[in-house]
């Protein structure tokens, strides 16, 4: 159904992403999405980078949360300028129906509250995938004291909480996680996005398309 949805309203979202409701018609990227799955499966803390305009954003929404495993949690979150902010605007549809948590979201800004309320929501889900796309928003829209609380937070979430967390980041900017520790070990493990190969499934995708029209159309004139 939603192959078909997405048929009528065209293969591509236009110049914008895609999210997890354009998933049906997300294709190109199937075996790094497998390949970032089995990676966030190993460890906590992954980073995807690529230029800009590679299709993390895409990547991340219509491929790799979009496929989560059952029992998976999932939220994502953009830092802009109060990356605390955002992510307890990400997570509230997430808490529906736990009153007392939500609550505790007017606290959000204060990093310890932030923990236990996302730590609430790791404990709800048998696992538990938080993104933070855009992540190079951290360190171009955000003073360095928003800096150093984002990322103490995130790694917090990830020793201590048990939440994977995927930073999605222009790949200009993963140099300056080496600025804050607990992003250590973004370092460990990286996928790299090329626009390019991207661009290839895409092609060869556009090309078959055009194949399957033209064979149905000479079918439908060869018919009548
Ligand atoms: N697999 C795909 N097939 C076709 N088009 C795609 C695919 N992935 C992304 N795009 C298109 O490429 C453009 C850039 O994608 P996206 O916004 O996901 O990239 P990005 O790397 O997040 O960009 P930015 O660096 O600006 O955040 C969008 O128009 C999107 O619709
Ligand atoms: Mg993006």
């Amino acid at each position: 159904m939603a192959d078909e949805e997405g048929e009528a309203r065209g293969p591509y979202p236009g110049l914008r992403s895609f999210t997890e409701t354009d998933a049906g018609r997300f294709f190109g990227r199937e075996s790094e999405v497998e390949a970032l799955w089995q990676r966030i499966r190993a460890r906590r803390l992954l980073g995807v980078i690529g230029p800009s305009g590679a299709g993390k954003t895409s990547f991340v929404r219509a491929g790799v949360v979009a496929s989560r495993p059952s029992g998976w949690g999932a939220v994502v979150t953009t830092p802009g300028s109060s990356p605390l902010q955002m992510l307890g605007q990400a997570l509230a549809p997430e808490l529906q129906g736990d009153v007392e948590t939500l609550r505790q979201l007017v606290r959000f800004e204060d990093p310890a509250a932030a923990f236990d309320v996302v730590a609430r929501w790791r404990m709800a889900n048998a696992q538990a995938l938080l993104v933070a796309d855009q992540f190079e928003e951290l360190f171009t829209l955000c003073p360095p004291e928003v800096q150093v609380r984002f990322a103490a937070l995130l790694g917090r979430l990830a020793g201590e909480a048990g939440v994977h967390v995927v930073l999605s980041m222009r790949d200009d900017f993963l140099m300056r996680c080496h600025e804050h520790e607990a992003l250590a070990p973004v370092f460990a493990e990286l996928t790299p996005l090329s626009a390019r190969s991207q661009g290839r499934h895409c092609a060869a995708r556009s090309r078959s398309r055009r194949k399957q029209r033209a064979s149905a159309s000479r079918r439908g004139s060869s018919e009548r």
